[in-house]
């Protein structure tokens, strides 16, 4: 679908409404508890040329966070005013509770666990350039335990692609996720080696050694990974074709010439999120039923709604036959 919505969107202008103007009326409120460019501006981007429009809040700006509004009644007021709402949050719980309060969707827009979205329009992004299913693609991931690796994961159990991961030991994931694996009966691979980490590899994934709000030894940290830094010589294992990415903004975790050079993808990896979220947010699981068939209780769903970030069973509307 996202496929589609790009080429259908290939001569239009920045701010054209998609045919038929799908969203129409629609509105989408986003909130913001930690930085954002990428995310803000897709989202802002995707429901606009659908037709729709967006709203963006920032939490300390609202009673939730300064006057001790509940969640449960902040909730009721967005589903109110609101058709969907898109969260930036340092808490999970949060998430969770605006899951549990909001009768619209609710899009997880990055939390501690997770960054669904991203991953989303990687697996698509990787798709597009390679021309092959991700399922047939070695992907390694270099770099530390962190939202977007944990939803690569996710992702790699959901898409069946093979995931190399190059970290240092204090650094790898921890037993919840590997369980989680297991319980799939899938496989991860951690390396604590990078070169033997990206051997073979078609895709490597990278992301900033020290996230948002990471509240470690920036300093140590940084020394822990010295040896993960992705250059020429790291590049020069995995295969002669090997994609570069990288979800931005970045650090000093690859070198210039890598993040600027033919094998990265990085500027089309960010574009495409704007595609893919299009295609999210008019998703509707009653008709599309694999993403859904897991079920709600077992934590392989609860998982895979975070990669989906949708609030199942409640769509913007209804599923887009055109597209
Ligand atoms: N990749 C990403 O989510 O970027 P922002 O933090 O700028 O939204
Ligand atoms: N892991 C990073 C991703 C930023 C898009 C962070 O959480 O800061």
């Amino acid at each position: 679908r996202s496929k589609r919505r790009k080429k259908l969107r290939k001569k239009l202008s920045t701010l054209e409404v998609d045919k038929g103007a799908p969203l129409k009326g629609k509105l989408l409120i986003q909130m913001f508890e930690k930085s954002s460019l990428r995310t803000r501006l897709s989202f802002y981007l995707a429901i606009k040329q659908l037709g729709g429009g967006t709203l963006t809040l920032r939490s300390n700006e609202l009673h939730l966070g300064q006057g001790g509004e509940s969640i449960a009644d902040t909730a009721k007021i967005l589903s109110t005013y609101g058709d969907g709402f898109m969260l930036r949050t340092d808490s999970d719980k949060k998430v969770e509770n605006f899951r549990k309060y909001l009768s619209i969707p609710v899009i997880n827009g990055l939390s501690p666990s997770s960054h669904p979205t991203q991953v989303l329009s990687d697996v698509f992004t990787v798709e597009e350039i390679k021309k092959k299913p991700i399922s047939k693609l070695n992907i390694c991931w270099i770099g530390d335990s962190n939202n977007v690796l944990d939803s690569l994961i996710a992702a790699s159990v959901k898409f069946s692609f093979k995931l190399s991961i190059g970290c240092p030991k204090k650094f790898e994931p921890g037993t919840k996720v590997r369980n989680w694996v297991k319980k799939n009966k899938k496989k991860i691979f951690i390396y604590n080696d990078p070169k033997k980490a990206v051997s073979n590899a078609d895709v490597i994934f990278s992301d900033k050694v020290i996230s948002l709000n990471d509240k470690v030894n920036k300093k140590k940290k940084l020394a822990q990974f010295k040896k993960f830094k992705i250059d020429k010589k790291l590049m020069g294992h995995a295969k002669k074709n090997c994609i570069f990415l990288h979800c931005l903004p970045r650090g000093n975790e690859v070198t210039d010439d890598i993040f600027l050079g033919k094998k990265s993808h990085v500027w089309q990896q960010a574009l495409n999120r704007v595609h893919v979220e299009e295609a999210s947010i008019q998703f509707d699981p009653t008709t599309n039923v694999p993403e859904v068939s897991m079920g709600m209780n077992s934590e392989g769903a609860r998982v895979w709604s975070r990669i989906t970030g949708a609030n199942i069973g409640k769509p913007i509307i209804n599923h887009d036959k055109s597209s």
